[in-house]
């Protein structure tokens, strides 16, 4: 799929408030999907269209069908049955997690306590990723784990008795501190997980919320246990993904136009994005409508400022990555917009996303004509204010998330600008050029099949 996007203009002439509603949020879903299969409940999570469904949510519904898990993607969203906690079937395949990292980690510790043996393979990007230190870590409680010799996938493991242990992550990851916890339900004791830097929490409130047995404090511990649910048919409403509603956030941001996000996710673990919007000086109000199932959502608007609209750097630190890794891009897009130098460190974690997305950005913002330092562990860029960026070819490699932030880019640059490859954001968000169109209003997003 080929986009030309062309020069928005700001402020844009008539700019009407938008309102929009998120596909759901990945991380949760695909929790729900796993934690929601290994208990004895009917799960029904309605979802607007089968469209909204990511690629990657995708690739967990197909790794449950291939263990024996009854679930159907319909146009209302999605219905699961859950076949409680030893009731996987040795799949016939390997399992194939397509782009998805996520389904790939979390599946690794559903899978090392399993009582048959399993493939884990991935797309081409997938099989660059590491998953070393997953079957490192869940090694430690006696899973037998083979990684490729580059330590990445495909990964083969055989079903093992595993042992409740005292582990300590050797990196803020969310996917890794999940694949332990989920390990820790097929394990003979407990098992404690100590993280370097506090990430995103949903497994733990959802473990909690089902009846798992789980203490979250500094120290995660979790006890073999069945999930009492309290009813055994539910209907799980997955708020909003707050990190795709990143992109549509700051191109209100940068069009200085008022957009209203309906009842997205405000868990915060996942909230810092807002804050360093703060910093920069964005007016924005998050209103909390609701918390289920320990997940809070609500409503969240951002005031577009027609008059001055300048954006103060931001500076990053270790502390903040883990809670905005996936908002990086988008904030590496608005830091070359800012009035002055912005700064990220202790993210070399991006280097292992679905891309290097600091050297894979670097490139891209240098051929949009800023100064930018590539650093090991993040970057340094100045920003230009007069948001008017040199046209350029734009390569983000396959990465949703790159595609997503430089078509972002690409609206406040002196000319019109291709990119090939665009269907990669359904991996996260089917319908971001449809929602780009609507906050934009203009025509200057085209898609051309
Ligand atoms: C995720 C955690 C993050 C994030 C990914 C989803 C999750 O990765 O980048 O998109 O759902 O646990 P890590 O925390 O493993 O870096």
């Amino acid at each position: 799929m080929l986009v030309r996007i062309s020069p928005a203009g700001t402020p844009l002439p008539e700019p009407t408030p938008v309102v929009l509603s998120m596909p759901p949020d990945k991380s949760i879903l695909h929790r729900l999907l796993f934690l929601g299969s290994l208990t004895t409940s009917a799960f029904r999570i309605p979802i607007e269209s089968s469209r909204a469904i990511s690629h990657d949510v995708i690739a967990t519904i197909l790794a449950l069908e291939s263990l024996g898990v009854p679930v159907e993607m319909g146009e209302h969203g999605i219905d699961l049955q859950g076949v409680g906690l030893h009731g996987y079937r040795s799949p016939s395949h390997a399992i194939h997690c397509a782009n998805s990292g996520t389904t790939a980690r979390l599946l690794m510790g559903l899978l090392a306590g399993q009582s048959f043996s399993s493939t884990i393979t991935g797309d081409i990007s997938l099989s660059t990723r590491p998953m070393k230190r997953v079957a490192n870590l869940l090694s430690t409680m006696g899973a037998s784990i083979e990684t490729s010799a580059n330590g990445t996938l495909p990964v083969a493991i055989e079903g093992r008795r595993l042992r409740g242990m005292g582990l300590t992550l050797p990196v803020a990851s969310a996917q890794m501190k999940t694949a332990a916890l989920f390990a820790g339900l097929f394990a003979e004791g407990i098992t404690r997980v100590r993280e370097p830097v506090k990430c995103r929490d949903h497994t733990e409130r959802m473990m909690a919320a089902f009846g798992f047995g789980i203490e979250s404090e500094e120290v995660i511990k979790v006890m073999p246990a069945f999930a009492a649910m309290p009813s055994d048919e539910i209907e799980y409403l997955v708020p909003g993904d707050l990190s795709s509603a990143a992109f549509m956030i700051a191109a209100a941001v940068l069009l200085r136009m008022q957009l209203t996000i309906e009842g997205v996710s405000l868990n915060p673990s996942r909230t810092r994005f807002l804050d360093v919007l703060t910093l920069m000086g964005v007016e924005l109000e998050a209103v909390e409508v609701l918390e289920e199932w320990n997940e809070p959502r609500g409503n969240l608007t951002i005031f577009g400022d027609r008059r001055s609209g300048t954006l103060a750097p931001f500076q990053l630190g270790a502390e903040d990555i883990p809670l905005l890794i996936d908002e990086l891009p988008i904030l590496m897009v608005l830091g070359l917009f800012a009035n002055g130098e912005s700064t990220i460190h202790g993210a070399e974690e991006l280097r292992v996303k679905e891309s290097d997305r600091i050297a894979l950005a670097a490139k891209q913002f240098e051929a949009f004509g800023v100064e930018v330092e590539e650093l090991e562990d993040g970057m340094v860029i100045q920003g230009v204010p007069e948001r008017r960026l040199a046209k350029a070819a734009i390569h983000h490699d396959g990465d949703h998330r790159l595609a997503m932030a430089f078509s972002i880019a690409a609206l406040f640059c002196d000319g019109n600008c291709e990119m090939e490859g665009a269907e990669s954001v359904a991996i996260s968000y089917p319908d971001f050029y449809e929602h780009l169109q609507r906050v934009t209003g203009t025509g200057c997003v085209e898609v051309r099949k």
